[in-house]
């Protein structure tokens, strides 16, 4: 019996050696399954004597044992002799998903790199503002009703979520002399519904520029220059009077439609022109809160909305799509 087991585990060995790993399967039952040799051994256990299934059933076991062992081994070789021996080097290499910054900090960074390279100096201020910066100092008393247009977001303390980036102007002012040339970005609140071009929280990147003998054409330049920066060379732009507290005249920029240049599409609602920000010269009232006097400086300042000029350029129809996590839509900048 010691000698029948022996040969069994020599013949298997034999027959693994040169089998190929299609054949490993068929050659695993033949080997190791119910019918196989050394499984008729371990089922005769049985019908020895005790002594002789001590040896017996040890020695068939690990027979058996040997046989698994090699099979498995048998089977990693094929694998690894099939793809180390055949490393295809045309094949297209695996894609890593890596991140992107999300299209509005783009647009951002992308504004901000204009401004930058006008000389201007990137300046923050807390998103957690007081009376007098958000409202007060901007020429916006208590009663005043340019508060009710900003639907504003109170604190317990009397304190407020600041409702756009102008109050920064004021800060900066305070802290530093002219001549002023600063942008300030940052993410303002506001207690508002949200639908396709509102939001309760969003992005703003105030511009403020202080010096002696500062007019509007220095503002309209400056911001001509933006437009055609942004949107493209041939974009024209559109002053338009409006009113603001902190400025005095106050004006809203519309560019011409980078997409149908201006003659009218679903982008800008056939109109052929897309407001871009608003604007004026800083109030004397203002420059006066700063610590400025007004007879001697004058400044420009405005605002604008990076959600709605990433809307503007990538047509999105919808500010939602910003900040509802969709991956899908995200994927595409
Ligand atoms: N603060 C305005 C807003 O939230 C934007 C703005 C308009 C800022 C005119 C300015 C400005 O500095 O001069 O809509």
């Amino acid at each position: 019996m010691e000698e029948r087991i022996k040969k069994i585990l020599s013949e298997a060995k034999n027959s693994i050696g040169k089998a190929t790993e299609k054949d490993l399967d068929d050659l695993q039952i033949k080997l190791l399954g119910r019918k196989s040799e050394i499984n008729e051994i371990l089922r005769a256990l049985g019908t020895m004597s005790l002594s002789e299934k001590k040896k017996i059933g040890a020695l068939a076991n690990k027979a058996r044992q040997e046989i698994e062992l090699e099979i498995e081994s048998k089977r990693g070789q094929a694998q690894g002799s099939e793809t180390s021996g055949s490393i295809d080097l045309t094949a297209p290499g695996q894609n890593f998903a890596v991140g992107h910054l999300h299209p509005v900090t783009q647009v951002m960074m992308e504004i901000l790199d204009v401004f930058k390279s006008l000389g201007y100096e990137i300046a923050e201020g807390p998103e957690v503002e007081d009376d007098w910066y958000n409202f007060e100092a901007l020429n916006m008393p208590p009663e005043h009703p340019a508060r009710d247009l900003q639907d504003t977001f109170y604190l317990e303390g009397g304190n407020v979520l600041r409702t756009h980036t102008s109050p920064v102007q004021i800060r900066y002012a305070e802290k530093n002399k002219p001549p002023i040339k600063i942008v300030s970005p940052g993410r303002c609140y506001r207690n508002e519904n949200e639908d396709a071009s509102h939001s309760w929280s969003f992005h703003q990147i105030e511009g403020l520029v202080i010096d002696h003998d500062i007019s509007f054409s220095d503002l309209k330049g400056t911001l001509e220059v933006l437009a055609k920066a942004l949107l493209g060379e041939e974009t024209k732009t559109r002053f338009r009077p409006s009113f603001f507290p902190y400025t005095e005249p106050s004006a809203e920029i519309d560019a011409s439609c980078p997409h149908c240049k201006g003659i009218g599409c679903r982008s800008c609602g056939y109109s052929g022109w897309l407001e871009l920000l608003g604007s004026g010269m800083v109030h004397p009232e203002v420059l006066k809160n700063m610590g400025i006097n007004p007879e001697k400086y004058a400044g420009f300042a405005f605002g604008l909305g990076p959600e709605r000029i990433a809307a503007i350029k990538y047509e999105i129809p919808d500010v939602r799509y910003f900040w509802h996590p969709n991956i899908k839509f995200l994927e595409q900048f």
